[in-house]
């Protein structure tokens, strides 16, 4: 099938780069000239695995390829996705008017009737905005051609995107139209045959409510456990072995259940704000999702308030921060948990020292006063204090004797859990680990 990708950002290069694998036809348009020029290369401008090769892959066998030019790219389209961005307003709400011009983009240009697929996340009741903006602009450009919308909303994760979109646990098309159904399972028939997924067909409103249900009901998980790791640490109880037995539950599952600094992406954060907004909107009052959101930015200041426990004044203390990135395996520093530690730092005149094994060329700029460091140990070596913000394996492999060898005080907030608190104590360093007691070395 003929299938465009309108905006070629995360979710729209891996979902492109996937249509081509399962053997579409696949053009690729951003407004980005300089991205698509990138792309054509051969190059893909993020961390992302298994990412380029699929790219380079379908570029050779010449079912994918990158325009800038918006005409060339939804003309013959069978299929259309949406895959633009959704930037979030001040007061918590999507943008939306980047998917109201591709959607009117999409009818100035189209020469054939379209299935329009929404894979960006949308709050509900997009799906009639996105038929609105079409019919206006098929009938300021004329009339003739009726296109159909679809909700296609996609669950991948950064890091394990192409995976998740090939193999996906589930797949889910909210159609109103029987036109809209069929293209629908034809494009995924392919998928079909190779992975066998529960296929859910429903209609659009309900299609695009699963996906912001599902973002908010994995927030909330987070959220959940890192309040009851503030209960372990008050009570002297250990949230890791409890997210261990509530895991053996099936009813509840083991994953999510990491206590940390907060969830952080370009997805969580913002999709729960949205969430809460829509369903103002709608009159229904979520608070729930609004307590969700308030621990969350609880978790992300928990580090700078050990800090200060641990060290008293953060004025003039340089403090070694490992890890940037929202999560490990993605250069991605959108709504970093760590920048928002960086910030509290700053405004309290520490200096930072920073690392991460990808991520440092991202927050260059925002920081120009930080000491960039290429290794972890030179980030550590002669720091007041460390904290732990991504849970990177190789921060695992340093020992605590390595960590009270370079420190200048043996201070250490690990915010992921990434090293053993007994451990560490024993090693002399004064410690918090996330959803631990706190504790210091014997006789301190
Ligand atoms: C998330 C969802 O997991 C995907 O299903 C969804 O498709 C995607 O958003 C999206 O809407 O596009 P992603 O943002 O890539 O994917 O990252 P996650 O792996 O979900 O992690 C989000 C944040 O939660 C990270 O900061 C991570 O460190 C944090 N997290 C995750 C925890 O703190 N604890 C956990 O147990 C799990």
């Amino acid at each position: 099938m003929l299938v465009s990708v309108i905006g070629v950002g995360h979710v729209g290069l891996v979902t492109a780069a996937c249509m081509a694998d399962l053997g579409h036809d696949v053009v690729g348009f951003d407004v980005d000239g300089q991205k698509i020029e990138l792309l054509r290369t051969g190059a893909v401008p993020f961390v992302e695995a298994g990412l380029a090769e699929l790219v380079e892959a379908g570029v050779r066998a010449g079912r994918l390829e990158f325009t800038a030019d918006v005409a060339e790219a939804v003309r013959a389209a069978e299929v259309v996705f949406i895959c633009v961005g959704t930037p979030r307003r001040p007061d918590g709400a999507p943008n939306m008017s980047f998917v109201q011009s591709a959607a009117a983009t999409v009818a100035s240009h189209a020469q054939r009737p379209a299935v329009v697929a929404e894979k960006s996340t949308v709050p509900v009741q997009t799906g009639e905005r996105i038929r609105q903006a079409l019919r206006l602009q098929s009938q300021a450009r004329g009339g003739g051609l009726v296109h159909d919308v679809v909700s296609n909303p996609e669950f991948l994760r950064e890091g394990t995107a192409v995976a998740d979109t090939l193999r996906p646990d589930r797949i889910v098309v909210g159609a109103d139209s029987e036109r809209g159904h069929a293209v629908m399972r034809a494009l995924y028939a392919p998928l079909l045959a190779r992975h066998d997924c529960p296929y859910v067909a429903t209609d659009v409103r309900t299609a695009e409510l699963i996906k912001h249900a599902s973002n908010a009901f994995l927030a909330t998980k987070i959220s959940f456990i890192n309040a009851v790791a503030r209960i372990c640490e008050l009570a002297g109880a250990n949230v890791h072995t409890i997210a261990d037995a509530m895991g053996y539950d099936a009813r509840i599952g083991r994953a999510f259940l990491n206590a940390g600094v907060g969830y952080g992406g370009s997805c969580f954060p913002k999709d729960v704000e949205a969430f809460i907004h829509i369903a103002q909107e709608l009159g229904y009052d979520f608070g729930m999702l609004r307590e969700t959101d308030r621990i969350n930015r609880e978790a992300k200041a928990w580090p700078v308030a050990q800090l200060r426990r641990l060290v008293w004044n953060l004025a003039d203390k340089q403090i070694a921060v490992l890890g940037i990135a929202f999560k490990p395996g993605t250069d991605d520093v959108r709504d970093a948990p760590a920048l928002d530690v960086i910030d509290a730092l700053l405004a309290e005149g520490a200096t930072v020292r920073l690392h991460d094994p990808v991520a440092l060329d991202h927050v260059r700029e925002r920081y120009p006063d930080a000491v960039f460091c290429d290794k972890a140990e030179d980030a550590l070596r002669g720091a007041h204090a460390v904290v732990v913000c991504t849970e990177w394996d190789e921060y695992r492999a340093i020992t605590p004797q390595r960590l009270a060898e370079l420190l200048t005080y043996p201070v250490v907030v690990d915010a992921r859990a990434v090293w053993d608190a007994r451990a560490l104590a024993d090693a002399g360093l004064s410690v918090a680990v996330v959803g631990q007691p706190p504790l210091s070395p014997a006789g301190t």
